[in-house]
């Protein structure tokens, strides 16, 4: 199955390993290049895969599966709803060393970074992002486009809401709720329920800021 990695940048190159270790270790991907529209990247190449061009290239080139491999989560969401609505097909990028449990469910176009560990009964959505040596405990609810940053450690039955950003080495206490769209700071500490659409750090995590989907400050 020819894939293409939609994004050029670190994550993605992130993902264009795990797509070629998944390969080594004999699953039916092969990752055959990078689109994005970065024009200072048209034609570079990283591990060895090239940036083939702009994303609307995505129409030209003979594939069978994409993946989108940009951080930012709104970014993300959009180019995903976008090529699902085009009829795309999705792969989820699972890295080898990532340890999943056998009845955890993984939307498609997701991608489980090394080290990752998901407990059982846990779900997560679509299009989500558990970075390098995040854990998600038992029994999680990780919403559709969420990114787990990397060294992020969530308890048991912790729900994130759509869209939530939880940064670099936060830890979240079992059953905690985290509204959609917000973004967690790094190494926060985050003890009670949390609104969508918050910006909260420190350890306990206060909301220092409230935003709209995009990001903005209101
Ligand atoms: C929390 C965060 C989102 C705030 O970013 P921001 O909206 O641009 O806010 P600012 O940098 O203006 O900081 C606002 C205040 O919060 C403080 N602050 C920022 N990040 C903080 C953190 N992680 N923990 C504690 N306080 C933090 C700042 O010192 C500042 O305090 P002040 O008003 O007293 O000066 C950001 O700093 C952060 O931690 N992002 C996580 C990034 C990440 O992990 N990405 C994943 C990459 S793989």
């Amino acid at each position: 199955m020819r894939v293409l990695i939609l994004g050029a940048g670190g994550h993605a190159q992130v993902v264009a390993d795990i797509l070629l270790r998944m390969q080594e270790n004999g699953a039916p991907v092969a990752p055959i290049g990078y689109l994005d529209d970065n024009p200072t990247l048209k034609g570079q190449h990283f591990l060895e895969l090239p940036v083939l061009g702009d994303v609307v290239r995505l129409v030209d080139i003979p594939h069978e599966a994409v993946i989108v491999a940009i951080g930012n989560n709104t970014i993300r969401q959009r180019l995903f709803e976008s090529l699902r609505h085009q009829g795309e097909h999705f792969v989820t990028a699972q890295h080898p060393h990532a340890i999943i449990a056998p009845d955890v469910n993984i939307g498609i176009g997701s991608t489980i970074c090394a080290g990752a560990i998901v407990n059982p009964g846990s779900v997560i959505g679509v299009n989500v992002i558990l970075n390098t040596g995040s854990t998600v405990d038992h029994h999680n609810r990780i919403g559709d486009h969420v990114h787990i940053a990397p060294g992020t450690h969530l308890g048991g039955d912790v729900v994130i809401g759509e869209g939530a950003l939880i940064g670099i080495g936060a830890t979240v206490m079992p059953g905690c709720q985290i509204g959609a769209w917000s973004v967690i700071g790094a190494a926060a500490l985050v003890h009670r329920n949390l609104p969508a659409c918050v910006t909260a750090a420190g350890a306990p995590a206060r909301v220092i800021k409230q935003h709209n989907h995009e990001g903005g400050v209101i």
